[in-house]
């Protein structure tokens, strides 16, 4: 039996694409191994959205070189973005490299691998084009949350970003097919869905199969909308969360929060990353709204989603970024008080846009900057967790004594007999870090598939 060893880098997108190779080779009569040096073929799914994720990956397999010396039997490919981004490099800085494969190509690897033992070259399976079909893999790595891909691709031209590069244009998958693969989750047992893709809430622009130009009318009238697609996922029996990520705050409307705050099953967390406060820059950087039009969807969002948590990434040191357009951020933030926020030092990518304009923030000033909003965001952060304290929550069980609000907060409690995939609630006794610690309490039926009066008063 052939043993198969997997690295996943970067997004959850990426996490998922790994799943389905994985389970694509299990069906082939491969078993995982927990160790490198086991395996006879070793995967690396990758990252590039900034230097440093390539960065990793050039070390990390770069370090493989003698094991593959001592037994060159064994296959060692990298899949993903860094493999479509840097495919001219991968083969010369690495030749112990046996293929590399674009994140379109994910369901070609296992042919690939055999067409690597028999004939024993080095293979290159990248295409432009982007993922042509999804396929129902029942493989999943979770135990009650399963990753559930809904698109991929990104129409957006942000600037900085070599996504729309690497994983090429948007492009929808079916419906039909989403919530068929939700109804097989919940017979399995999970509990939860997220639904992944770039930009899910522009879900439904254009469908993977379809001609890549449909005439306006005839879209519009089929178009199934990620607020519709939330409504029939959020009617799978079985499934008592459904969370998603990422939103894009161009497709940010009221529909969407109308629908969080109406399904039941949706929970109130939106990740919405804003990427800088300061208009000049957000132009720069091509995102489409001004740091007012964000915040007024924020607003939107608050009054129409009671108790909603937001989280956001940050981009700081882009090209040009001068000090009053850091100030804007800093300002931004203060207002927005996001729940957390991821922030990153600008990294110029090839294939973007931006990296053709000079990195001209010295790294010091970006030093300092990032330090400055890490700070900042700390003290927001632990403000946003203090109203938890004597709240009741509804906390969805991952493991023994710890499980997830629905807004996203890791909870802890005392280990009461309950198990992965129970619901139950917590009274929130005290923090912990950013974590909530308490007490279950016996379960009032909120949050469930009846909602009732109580749902909307705990606090989620
Ligand atoms: N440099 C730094 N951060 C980046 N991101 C995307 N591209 C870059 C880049 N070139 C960040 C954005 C995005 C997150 C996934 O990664 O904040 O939302
Ligand atoms: Fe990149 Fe922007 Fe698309 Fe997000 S929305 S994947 S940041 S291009």
């Amino acid at each position: 039996m052939r043993k198969l060893w997997v690295c996943s880098y970067g997004c959850q997108m990426n996490v998922r694409d790994s799943e389905e190779v994985t389970g694509l080779l299990l069906e082939k009569g491969y078993a995982l191994t927990e160790s490198e040096e086991q395996a006879d073929v070793i995967l690396f799914n990758t990252c590039s959205v900034r230097e440093h994720a390539e960065d990793k990956v050039w070390s990390n397999v770069g370090a493989l070189k003698e094991l593959k010396a001592a037994r060159p039997e064994l296959i060692i490919g990298v899949m993903g973005c860094m493999a479509k981004a840097q495919r001219g490099k991968i083969f010369k800085r690495m030749p112990h490299v046996d293929f590399i494969s674009g994140p379109a190509q994910l369901y070609q690897v296992p042919e690939l691998i055999e067409t690597i033992w028999e004939e024993r070259k080095p293979m290159m399976a990248i295409q432009e084009k982007q993922r042509q079909e999804f396929q129902t893999i029942s493989y999943h790595s979770g135990k009650v949350t399963a990753l559930v891909t809904i698109m991929e691709g990104c129409d957006k031209v942000c600037s900085y970003c070599i996504i729309p590069y690497t994983r090429g244009p948007e492009v929808s998958r079916p419906p039909e097919q989403v919530v068929e693969e939700v109804r097989r989750l919940a017979a399995q047992g999970y509990r939860e869905v997220m639904l992944l893709g770039q930009n899910v809430n522009s879900y439904g622009r254009r469908m993977s199969g379809e001609p890549f130009v449909l005439r306006q009318a005839q879209h519009e009238r089929q178009r199934v909308t990620f607020p519709e697609l939330l409504k029939r996922v959020n009617g799978v029996p079985g499934i008592e969360r459904v969370r998603f990520i990422t939103s894009h705050p161009w497709d940010a409307v009221e529909e969407l929060f109308v629908a969080m705050r109406d399904l039941e099953h949706v929970c109130e967390h939106l990740h919405l990353p804003v990427q800088s406060g300061s208009d000049t820059l957000l132009e720069r950087m091509r995102r489409g709204y001004t740091a007012e039009e964000y915040l007024g969807k924020l607003e939107l969002l608050r009054r129409t989603v009671a108790g909603a948590a937001v989280t956001t990434d940050i981009i700081i040191g882009f090209p040009g970024e001068t000090e009053a357009d850091f100030e804007a951020t800093v300002r931004l933030m203060e207002k927005a008080r996001f729940d957390s926020a991821f922030i990153f030092n600008y990294s110029p990518r090839p294939f973007a846009a931006a990296s053709r304009w000079p990195d001209d923030v010295p790294r010091e000033v970006k030093d300092r900057r990032l330090q400055t909003l890490l700070k900042l965001q700390e003290q927001i952060s632990c403000e946003k967790d203090q109203p938890y304290v004597g709240q009741t929550v509804e906390v969805l069980v991952e493991e023994p004594g710890m499980g997830r609000s629905r807004t996203n907060r890791k909870t802890y409690f005392g280990d009461q007999g309950v198990k992965p995939g129970d619901l139950v609630e917590v009274l929130v006794t005290r923090l912990r870090g950013h974590s909530l610690v308490g007490e279950i309490r016996p379960s009032t039926g909120s949050g469930r598939t009846e909602p009732t009066d109580s749902a909307r008063t705990v606090f989620r």
